[in-house]
């Protein structure tokens, strides 16, 4: 059965997008079936996976206003097993729009149930807000993973972010875990770098991915190019880190994996 992860931090900037993107794209080059949902008016995961958002007719908008179905929005894209639900630029207007519906937290799992078993994978890329996209990502969602910037004030917001989960878990869907928290941008020469990293570690013991991403420039690059870090450049750093984050991901789930790309 197809696994529901929403990438989940109200906070800008801290590597939500990046870490869709590319642990998509991983388990993708893993041999699981991966369907991306772009739930970010902003659409850096479209943009990101090589689709140019001004030519998105059909997207995670339309979908959740029932103007289409899930199968018709669906795009391959160039990564290995790995399809997309584009955004859509009018979706900025959806927080709106949703607000009057009957039902308007439950949208997006109601779209979701009817592909859910078409992968192994689903993983939504949420807006930095903890607004009704976000909350429709959660419902529907089986867990979260919540990325955390190796940087100052890491951990703010994040009791907000922990009590929203809260009481999504106490009335629309007592099921969602917390995958995990997910650290990221690391840079080992940084003495705050290694702070946070000892700090989350101590407040979250295992709650907390043992893969860390570390800080890396072609992460920052392979976007412009329409590419995931693999097919940029499957040999650095960040690539090794979200490959290092799919094989865990997958052992967590008692997956069989295959420990290295090819
Ligand atoms: N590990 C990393 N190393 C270097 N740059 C990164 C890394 N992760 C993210 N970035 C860059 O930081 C910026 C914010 O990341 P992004 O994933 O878009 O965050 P969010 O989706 O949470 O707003 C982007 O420009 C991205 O390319
Ligand atoms: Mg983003």
């Amino acid at each position: 059965m197809g696994k529901i992860i929403a990438i989940a931090n109200q906070k800008g900037g801290v590597g939500k997008t990046t870490t869709t993107v590319n642990l998509a794209a991983a388990l993708g080059v893993l041999e699981k079936k991966v369907l991306l949902i772009d739930a970010d008016p902003q659409a850096n995961a479209t943009s990101g996976l090589g689709i140019d958002v001004e030519s998105v007719e059909n997207g995670t908008y339309q979908l959740l206003e029932h103007i289409v179905q899930a199968k018709e929005v669906v795009v391959k894209t160039n990564s290995p097993n790995l399809n997309l639900i584009p955004a859509h630029i009018d979706m900025v207007a959806i927080e709106i729009e949703l607000v009057d519906k009957p039902n308007r937290e439950y949208m997006m799992k109601e779209i979701l149930a009817p592909i859910k078993d078409e992968y192994d994978y689903i993983l939504i890329d949420c807006a930095p807000s903890l607004g009704l996209l976000t909350l429709n990502a959660l419902v529907a969602a089986d867990s979260v993973l919540i990325p955390i910037q190796c940087e100052y004030f890491a951990l703010e917001g994040l009791g907000k972010l922990l009590n929203t989960i809260k009481s999504v878990q106490k009335i629309h869907n007592k099921d969602l875990d917390i995958e995990g928290l997910l650290l990221t941008m690391y840079d080992p020469r940084l003495r705050l770098s290694n702070q946070v990293v000892d700090e989350v570690r101590k407040h979250f013991q295992n709650m907390v991915f043992k893969t860390v991403i570390h800080r890396n420039i072609k992460l920052g690059e392979a976007p412009s190019f329409g590419e995931s870090i693999i097919a940029y450049d499957a040999t650095s750093q960040g690539a090794k880190n979200y490959i290092s984050l799919a094989n865990e991901l997958l052992i967590n789930h008692g997956k069989n994996t295959k420990t290295s790309v090819r």
